[in-house]
């Protein structure tokens, strides 16, 4: 017997960094997948794929200790991790894998466990490999949709009439989001009256953005989002290579682009103009950049028995 879990990867839309300050995000769920299967085994071992890399053993552990103790589940188990997406992106495919254990180890004890519970545990591996991380990602992993999130507070929905489409471009460096958001806290330590303004811009931002995307103007959403990228950068979160891609995809026709998720390296997040995606796709790839289509909404973590 064993349980499997599927949980989506996330962008961010808007509001990195500044949500970790007590700002408000707007982030998604998108469609690429981290899978995560578990059966009984003699003592832990965990395998994966080569997306996911080494296994990461201490997060696990966390995941599995909080679970044991919330929960009384099982914690000896032979863990198995495949990823769609590569890990370091700025896509959570860590929350998405904290999700998904939680939720199949859940499922292979056979304890109902509703979505914030999910988080809830899925929280104790995060802060294991992120350090003070918001809690953003794994809520937006485990509960799928459009949603927006201020620590402290319920996370809450944003209902979408139909379907949104973006583009998730790849940078190919990898990064830590432990690095960026010290780096970020440094920047408000030194120059709190600076960051306050930064801080306050990408609020407005967020709320401005939920309309626009309610109402399905993706043009001037785009324009938000580049607006939202050059507050990150005076923040400290972008660098050249990012604001280069930023400029590449607004030269290629994109009403807005930005860095999504810590930056650094990771990903950009862009809005394509409306029904050109494959050319902007097909002038990304011409130019070796990677590059998927992310259609919203989709599911949060789902699992079951096999
Ligand atoms: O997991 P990443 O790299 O996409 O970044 C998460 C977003 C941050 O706001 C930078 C950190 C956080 O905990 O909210």
């Amino acid at each position: 017997l064993k349980a499997i879990a599927e949980a989506p990867c996330k962008v961010i839309i808007t509001g990195e960094h500044f949500v970790v300050h007590g700002g408000t995000a707007l982030a998604a769920a998108v469609g690429r997948k981290v899978r995560v299967e578990v059966s009984e085994g003699r003592a832990l071992s965990v395998a994966s794929d080569r997306f996911v890399g080494a296994p990461p053993l201490d997060p696990i552990r966390a995941v599995l200790a909080e679970m044991k103790r919330r929960h009384g589940t099982e914690s000896r188990l032979s863990v198995s991790i495949a990823s769609e997406i590569p890990p370091g992106a700025g896509l959570g495919s860590s929350a998405a894998t904290m999700v998904a254990l939680a939720s199949a180890v859940a499922r292979f004890s056979g304890v109902e466990l509703a979505v914030g519970g999910v988080v809830a545990s899925a929280m104790a591996g995060e802060r294991v490999l992120h350090g003070n991380p918001s809690g953003i990602d794994p809520n937006v992993c485990a509960r799928g949709g459009v949603l927006t999130f201020t620590p402290g507070r319920d996370p809450s929905e944003v209902p979408l009439d139909g379907r949104r489409v973006f583009l998730v471009v790849q940078s190919g460096r990898r990064r830590s989001t432990r690095k960026l958001v010290s780096k970020v806290s440094e920047m408000k330590r030194r120059r709190p009256h600076l960051f306050a303004g930064l801080a306050a811009a990408a609020t407005d931002v967020t709320s401005l953005a939920v309309e626009r995307l309610r109402a399905g103007d993706m043009d001037a959403l785009g324009r938000l989002m580049t607006y939202n990228h050059a507050v990150l950068s005076a923040a400290g979160a972008s660098d050249s290579g990012l604001d280069g891609l930023v400029d590449l995809l607004i030269s290629l026709g994109c009403p807005g682009a930005k860095l999504t998720g810590a930056g650094g390296g990771g990903s950009v997040l862009a809005v394509p103009p409306t029904g050109k995606e494959k050319s902007v796709l097909s002038g990304l790839s011409a130019r070796g950049i990677n590059a998927f289509r992310a259609e919203l909404p989709v599911e949060g973590v789902h699992s079951w028995l096999s």
